[in-house]
């Protein structure tokens, strides 16, 4: 048997591992970097968020990758350098936060590393007859493993692409295994770049639960913002959209697309939420020269009414449910007041009520993810049409 085999062996042995969970997601702020305790597997899962930091992407690192990000035409050896580049970069702020936190490269069992989305394109974007549901995520996992030392296990969204997925979102596979509860029926709610839920129903019966990206969740906000002024990244507790007011004609206009007329599961990128959208949706609707902060606001009641609206699809007919927050929009209080005020009657927590660091939560999934792929089981969610067969997600990477 190959060393590495062994190596495995033992590790799916063993009774509890440290996981190195790496989630960069649309949003383009920095790698969540998320060190994990976890124990067991499957639903007797426990898991536990020892050390957590996102390190910002510095301007060089935003420009090289945007420079491809959600892009139809692209500079193809570029590229193909920024695949071994990210994930050498992704390395440096590993060896880093492990130096800080006091942890040795031997002690990690593994690093799950999601990668750098490039494009997202379901078939229902692409509507291409010949093409599948696709999806690009860079940051090789061989080079985060040879730079690291670390066993590494990467690009766990193609084998659900590959088993009848749209790749998108993997939230619930994690969220069931740690947050499904007996007693109360759950949403997990993470606001990105793109907004996504999970709906875990006290049955807790697998073929119960769903997960679906939802629409906006920071992503056009932020797009404006760092149109309009180079030096923000976002709009900081919603301090310039609160000096706005909302334009009902506008907000008609950006809800007016096919995409929020599809049937659930569904996903979504920023190849169709982006500035070319609103352009679009103020050019209908005749709303030009609205200022900053009314776009702003306009934009963020958007996001919230897109939320809100999916929350009431997947709770039809549900008598009481509690939704748990996590991701960077829950820092955006007028984006959390208007999800708020349309839901009076719900309980609405951060995922901290629920022991986990709401920022730190997508890269804990990723970790999950991984420590199944070694330790677990193929598990089969949802009642997705056609269905998605059992899956074990992750690729293996060996540091030598
Ligand atoms: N203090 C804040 N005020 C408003 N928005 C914030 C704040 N902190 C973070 N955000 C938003 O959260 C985004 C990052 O969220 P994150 O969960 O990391 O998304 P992604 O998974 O897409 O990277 C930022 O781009 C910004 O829009
Ligand atoms: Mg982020």
């Amino acid at each position: 048997m190959h060393e590495h085999i062994s190596r495995l062996h033992a590790l799916a042995g063993k009774a509890e591992r440290l996981i190195l969970g790496l989630m960069s997601g649309t949003s383009l702020d920095g790698l969540d970097v998320a060190l994990c305790r976890i124990k067991n597997h499957g639903t007797a899962t426990t898991a536990e968020v020892l050390k957590f930091e996102t390190v910002n992407y510095d301007d060089t690192f935003r420009e090289r990758v945007n420079a491809v990000f959600s892009r139809r035409d692209v500079d193809l050896q570029h590229l193909c350098l920024l695949n071994p580049w990210v994930a050498l970069q992704h390395a440096k702020i590993i060896l880093a936060c492990l130096k800080k936190w006091g942890y040795m490269a031997e002690q990690i069992d593994l690093i799950a590393s999601h990668g750098q989305t490039i494009y997202h394109s379901p078939k229902s974007f692409h509507q291409q007859a010949d093409y599948s549901n696709a999806t690009l995520q860079i940051g090789d996992g061989d080079h985060l493993a040879c730079a690291t030392g670390i066993i590494t296990i990467s690009d766990f969204r193609q084998k659900h692409i590959a088993s009848g997925g749209e790749g998108a979102p993997l939230a619930m596979y994690g969220d069931h295994l740690i947050f499904g509860s007996a007693t109360e029926n759950r949403i997990l709610l993470n606001i990105g770049g793109i907004a996504n839920l999970s709906w875990l129903p006290s049955s807790q019966l697998p073929e119960e639960v769903l997960s679906s990206d939802i629409g906006p969740g920071n992503t056009l906000m932020d797009a404006l913002i760092r149109q309009q002024d180079g030096k923000q990244q976002f709009d900081a507790d919603a301090r310039l959209a609160r000096t706005g007011s909302v334009s009902q004609t506008l907000l008609g206009a950006l809800k007016d697309h096919p995409f929020f007329k599809l049937p659930l599961p569904k996903t979504i990128g920023p190849e169709l939420f982006n500035l070319d959208y609103v352009d679009g949706a103020i050019s209908r609707s005749a709303c030009h020269g609205l200022s900053l902060a009314d776009q702003l606001a306009t934009l963020n009641r958007f996001s919230a009414d897109c939320i809100v609206e999916i929350i009431e699809e997947v709770t039809t007919n549900v008598d009481a449910y509690t939704v748990y927050t996590s991701g960077g929009g829950i820092h955006n209080s007028l984006l959390m007041e208007n999800i708020a005020k349309k839901l009076p009657e719900i309980e609405i927590q951060s995922s901290q009520k629920l022991g986990i660091d709401p920022d730190a939560k997508e890269a804990l999934l990723f970790a999950l993810l991984a420590n199944e792929c070694v330790a677990g089981q193929s598990i089969k969610l949802g009642s997705a049409i056609p269905p998605i067969r059992p899956l074990t997600m992750g690729k293996v990477s060996f540091p030598d």
